[in-house]
């Protein structure tokens, strides 16, 4: 039997994406199919202290872009080689809100460090370890912006990386798009502005279609009653 996927989620804040790793988790494990559901930076007890030290430890305000993209791919590694490949070995679908692309993209280019050593340093990170099917969630900047500021957030504050101006937002959707036309079998780019629902159907189609043994798990057909 062939292993089961590992599929990552990446868009720009506010694009809906954290909303549709949810509906995706909930139809597998409504329908008993084993699933490790994680998130980056964290999915770690190690991830988890540094997503607080890059989004809202108030020391990260002096942090400088090398930093950053160096605690990114700790946190990775550490998912990778403590909970994603052991769970993917144990025949579970993997599910990560944001993944290495979030790193090319944020730190690659929005952050303007240098593209080729960040590509070093997610390989490092990741290994072989790279997702089987990646769904970017486009929406327009300032529709992402809109959603983005309506989120409630128990102390209503932005994280560091919601308080770049602009032009930050416009090169992270630029450079999904890129990403997605450079890596059209792998990067699939999802229109964000339609409704949650008709985004849920395009995604669980695309994923039954190239993995038909997942959507048969999740799928089964209805058994036939006997007399
Ligand atoms: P989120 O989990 O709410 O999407 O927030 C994660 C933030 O961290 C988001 O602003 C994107 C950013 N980020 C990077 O800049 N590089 C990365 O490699 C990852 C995983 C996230």
């Amino acid at each position: 039997m062939s292993r089961l996927p590992f599929i990552t989620f990446e868009g720009s804040e506010g694009c809906g994406k954290s909303t549709q790793v949810r509906l995706l988790a909930e139809r597998l494990t409504n329908a008993g199919v084993p699933l490790l559901l994680t998130r980056e930076p964290g999915g770690t007890a190690i991830g988890e202290k540094i997503r607080d030290l890059l989004q809202f430890d108030p020391v990260s305000v002096a942090m400088t872009p090398e930093t950053e993209v160096l605690l990114f791919e700790a946190s990775r590694s550490q998912l990778v080689r403590e909970k994603i490949l052991p769970a993917l070995d144990q025949g579970k679908v993997v599910i990560s809100d944001r993944f290495a692309d979030s790193t090319a993209v944020y730190q690659g280019v929005a952050r303007r460090l240098d593209a080729e050593i960040v590509g070093h340093l997610n390989n490092l990170a990741v290994g072989r370890c790279w997702p089987d099917m990646t769904f970017v969630l486009d929406v327009d900047v300032p529709v992402a912006r809109a959603r983005m500021l309506r989120r409630v957030r128990p102390a209503a504050v932005p994280d560091r990386m919601e308080q770049e101006p602009l032009k930050f937002y416009e090169d992270v959707c630029a450079a999904y798009r890129e990403l997605a036309a450079r890596e059209p079998r792998r990067v699939q780019l999802i229109d964000g502005a339609q409704t949650i629902e008709a985004i849920e159907t395009e995604i669980w189609e695309r994923i039954a279609s190239r993995f038909p043994h997942l959507a048969s798990l999740a799928d089964p057909e209805p058994r036939s009653h006997f007399p």
